[in-house]
């Protein structure tokens, strides 16, 4: 988000950090929010170049960037380290960092490890995938200051108690329990919430609830989640065309396998024809005098 301030003599554009409140605006005047995954530096200047206004350090690096089968194996220390390298590299853009498997287990534990990310990583906002029992993890996140995005519907770190990865809320009963979580988690004190593969039908009464119960403030954010969200998140290395196969939500809008390989096929062949160095690229020696 930009803001223009003019003087008398020059017009100059500030990048404005995007906070919270720069969320909830975008919801209010219907302005749909831009969401990636993001891990490491380079990807995420641009990333913030682009325009996205949140770049979530998510879990998902443990399957799409380290080729582990599961999200489970990713740790804290990892996303710490990450999520500071997308912190430095995108100091405008509202950074949200993932609690990994096993890192909320209890209030306490959950607090002191959500309190690493915005302390020791800058994180604006931490994300851990719940469900009604993390009512009281949320509230006590919140109360400690820590602005918290409640991750529901399909949870990656439980995709072997789910049945693998699969929609959720495609049942009227299980629509209903998913709006309800939804709710109870808002009411909790969750600040945003995020909602992974299920019909628009269950965002859409996600969004009638919070309006009816007088916190149609808080962003919704979909990751498959419809048209209804306030915004969309896709992992970024399914829409930059990493993947052969993707979930059916995903759109690629880049071909980046092609242009990697492409880039590795020009090197080797120049390698091995000796095209590579060329003279331009060696260092001379210093003239003895
Ligand atoms: O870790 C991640 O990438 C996520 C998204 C699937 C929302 O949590």
């Amino acid at each position: 988000m930009t803001t223009t301030h003019t003087s008398s003599s020059e017009q100059t554009t500030v990048s404005a950090h995007i906070t919270l409140q720069t969320l909830r605006q975008l919801k209010k005047s219907q302005t749909p929010i831009a969401m990636l995954t993001a891990y490491d530096y380079p990807t995420a200047k641009l990333m913030a170049a682009a325009g996205v206004d949140i770049l979530l350090v998510g879990d998902s690096v443990a399957t799409t960037v380290l080729g582990e089968d599961s999200t489970v194996t990713a740790t804290m220390e990892l996303l710490l380290v990450l999520t500071r390298a997308v912190r430095r590299a995108a100091p405008q853009t509202f950074v949200m960092a993932d609690m990994p498997f096993a890192s909320y287990p209890d209030v306490s534990t959950a607090v002191a490890n959500a309190s690493r990310f915005v302390r020791e990583a800058g994180a604006d906002c931490v994300k851990l995938e719940s469900d009604i029992r993390h009512r009281e993890i949320v509230t006590a996140m919140s109360a400690a200051g820590i602005v918290t995005c409640a991750h529901i519907g399909l949870l990656p770190q439980r995709a072997a108690q789910q049945g693998g990865y699969v929609a959720q809320g495609r049942t009227p009963a299980e629509a209903q329990r998913l709006v309800n979580e939804a709710v109870e988690l808002a009411q909790a004190g969750a600040h945003l919430l995020l909602i992974e593969a299920v019909p628009d039908e269950v965002t859409a009464e996600v969004q009638t609830r919070l309006s009816t119960m007088g916190l149609d403030h808080i962003p919704v954010l979909g990751c498959g989640g419809g048209t209804s969200a306030d915004g969309h998140v896709l992992v970024s290395y399914d829409m930059l065309g990493y993947n052969a196969r993707a979930p059916r939500f995903v759109e690629r809008y880049g071909d980046v396998a092609s242009a990697i390989q492409d880039a590795a096929h020009r090197y080797v062949e120049a390698v091995k024809t000796r095209a590579y160095p060329a003279s331009h690229h060696l260092y001379r020696m210093k003239s003895a005098d």
